[in-house]
Parts: C-alpha cells; sequence; structure tokens
C-alpha cells in the first residue's frame, strides 16, 4: 500500500536529493516525475531528473518534461545558487535512457483519469506551471489529487529572490496565484521551516563514509551548494528545502503547522510573488493551505541519511 506520488521538479541541488529519497523510499510509488523550467531552462532541468534516475540505476520512472517558461512571465533562473548545469559539483555522465517525454501535463491528467480520486498527491518542487495548466485545462480531474505538498513561499522569514518573495512563488506567481486557489487541499513547505533545516558540516561529511556511489555524489552536491548560501546567510549549511517534501510523507509527526489563508501577490512591483499569509485570523477569507512553520531537524536529517544509506 505505497503512497502513490507524482514529482514535479526543476533539479537543482534540493530538488535531486528530494528524488533520491523518493525513489529510494519503499513507502512511496513514484508514478513519474515532471519537469518544469525553473532553477535552470527546461532542457538541463529534464537531463538533471533523467541523470538522478540513471544514477540510482531506476529504469522505470518516466521524466516529462513540462513548461519552458512561467505562464505569463520572463523566465527567471537561479544559476548563481545551482550554477551553469543546475546541478554543478559532482560528476554525473550525460543520461543513457531515452525515456523521456513531453508535455509533463498530459501525464498528470492521465495518471489522475487512472485512478481513483485522492489517490496521487503532487509533490511540487519547482515553480508551480505545469500544475497550473493541469487545474486551468481539466479543473474537475484536478479535483482528484489528493493533495499538493510543495516547496515555496515564506512569511516570517522574508525573500530568497526579493526581499519578500521565495524563488518558487516569484519565477511563477500567477500560476502559483492558480493553485492557492484551487481548494485542492494544499501544504506548504516555504522559507520558515526550509532554513531550519540545514546541512552542516557534519551531515555533509557524514556522506564521504558511505559505502555506496550515492555518497560522492551527495557530498559533493552539498558542498556545492552550500557555496552561495553560507556566504549570503552565513549559515551553518544550505538549506535542504526540497526534500521536507519528501521527509514530510514519511513521517509528518517531524513538522508542525497550522492552517491558514494564504495569497499571492501578482501585480505589486515591489512585493510580486509574496505569499500573504493571514497568520492571526484577521480576514474572514478561506483557510486554503496548511503552512509548515516548525520542525525536529535532527529526526529530518537522520532519516535524509538513513534513507541514502540504503542505496
Ligand atoms: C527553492 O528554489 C530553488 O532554488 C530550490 O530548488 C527550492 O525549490 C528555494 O527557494
Ligand atoms: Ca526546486
Amino acid at each position: 500500500n505505497k503512497k502513490k506520488i507524482i514529482i514535479d521538479t526543476d533539479p537543482g541541488h534540493d530538488d535531486a536529493i528530494a528524488l533520491m529519497l523518493a525513489i529510494l523510499s519503499k513507502e512511496l510509488k513514484v508514478l513519474g516525475i515532471t519537469t518544469v523550467a525553473g532553477n535552470v531552462p527546461l532542457e538541463l532541468t529534464t537531463i538533471n531528473a533523467l541523470k538522478i534516475c540513471d544514477l540510482l540505476h531506476n529504469k522505470e520512472i518516466e521524466v516529462f518534461s513540462g513548461a519552458e517558461k512561467p505562464l505569463k512571465r520572463k523566465l527567471i533562473t537561479a544559476e548563481h545558487v545551482h550554477g551553469k548545469t543546475g546541478l554543478d559539483g559532482p560528476y554525473l555522465p550525460e543520461p543513457i535512457s531515452k525515456k523521456n517525454r513531453d508535455n509533463a501535463h498530459d501525464f498528470i491528467i492521465n495518471s489522475l483519469e487512472k485512478f481513483d480520486s485522492k489517490t496521487i498527491t503532487i509533490c511540487a518542487l519547482g515553480p508551480l506551471t505545469n500544475i497550473a495548466k493541469v487545474i486551468v485545462e481539466k479543473p474537475h480531474i484536478a479535483k482528484k489529487i489528493k493533495e499538493i505538498i510543495l516547496m515555496g513561499g515564506s512569511f516570517f522569514e522574508g525573500g530568497n529572490i526579493t526581499p519578500v518573495s521565495e524563488f518558487n512563488i516569484f519565477v511563477d506567481p500567477e500560476s502559483a496565484k492558480i493553485v492557492f486557489n484551487s481548494e485542492i487541499p494544499i501544504t506548504m513547505f516555504p522559507l520558515d521551516v526550509t532554513h531550519k533545516v540545514l546541512a552542516n558540516k557534519e551531515f555533509i561529511n557524514s556522506f564521504k563514509k558511505f559505502k555506496n556511489p550515492l555518497g560522492d555524489v551527495v557530498f559533493s552536491l552539498l558542498e556545492f551548494f552550500s557555496r552561495y548560501d553560507v556566504k549570503k546567510y552565513k549559515f551553518l549549511g544550505p538549506p535542504l528545502h526540497d526534500p521536507n517534501v519528501i521527509i514530510y510523507l514519511l513521517n509528518p509527526n517531524f513538522y508542525v503547522g497550522k492552517k491558514l489563508n494564504v495569497e499571492i501577490e501578482t501585480s505589486s512591483e515591489l512585493t510580486l510573488g509574496m505569499t500573504v499569509i493571514d497568520w492571526w485570523q484577521v480576514t474572514n477569507r478561506k483557510k486554503n493551505a496548511n503552512f509548515i512553520y516548525d520542525v525536529d531537524t535532527k529526526s529530518v536529517l537522520s532519516l535524509i541519511q538513513k534513507i541514502l544509506s540504503n542505496f
């Protein structure tokens, strides 16, 4: 009785680790991986997703490429964080598998049609363009989604791409608005919680001691990922943003959340892409998301180590 998930992603160092965790977890069944333009352009996020599948010798999971750009805007990328390839750091051979296909949103729609309502959970690790397209194109089928668990937004923590906006939401705020207005159950991992899950030195070094080929790759990924964030934020290490989405599925008890209203700013020049959170319930707006804001960091880090050591 595995949980069925589709991972929508823009790898990305933290996306890559999230993919590894999902593919290696026995409790999860990854129906497919859909890619979106975000950290780097679509061609590269697709190649990167394939590289991770190859690394894990996974021949079964298919990768579907999706939106090349946000719904209404020009693409903004994050090479300053993830390097030119999106996965700078480790050596990862060019993908051998030719299993990638187009039409991420068709794949999502077909999967939803195939299974009973409330069977499939969508894990959204990048800009929400593909998901928004599904909702706009087939609103009734989209209602069959059990839950969307996403990394995005922030409130008390401020932004990482503008003073108030988190990258995934800022890149495609129109899509984020569609998702948050969809009435599909949403659990969100904003910077408020992901900035509490830092890959510290000891954690990063632990992968050097691994007796499997994954260890070296994860070590190099985290080493590269450290450079930018540690310099910028003076953190102990880079935040493991996206892996939280997968760990939550495996053990929601590690996290604390609050159901509240979230609206997305799509017009203001100053605060574009802000997730406006009604923390104190000062409006009558509908509670549309479970906002995760606290975490048992130690438990999350050791579960990540445990899963990756079992390859
Ligand atoms: C988010 O942006 C990307 O750079 C990361 O992969 C993560 O999904 C953090 O703001
Ligand atoms: Ca991401």
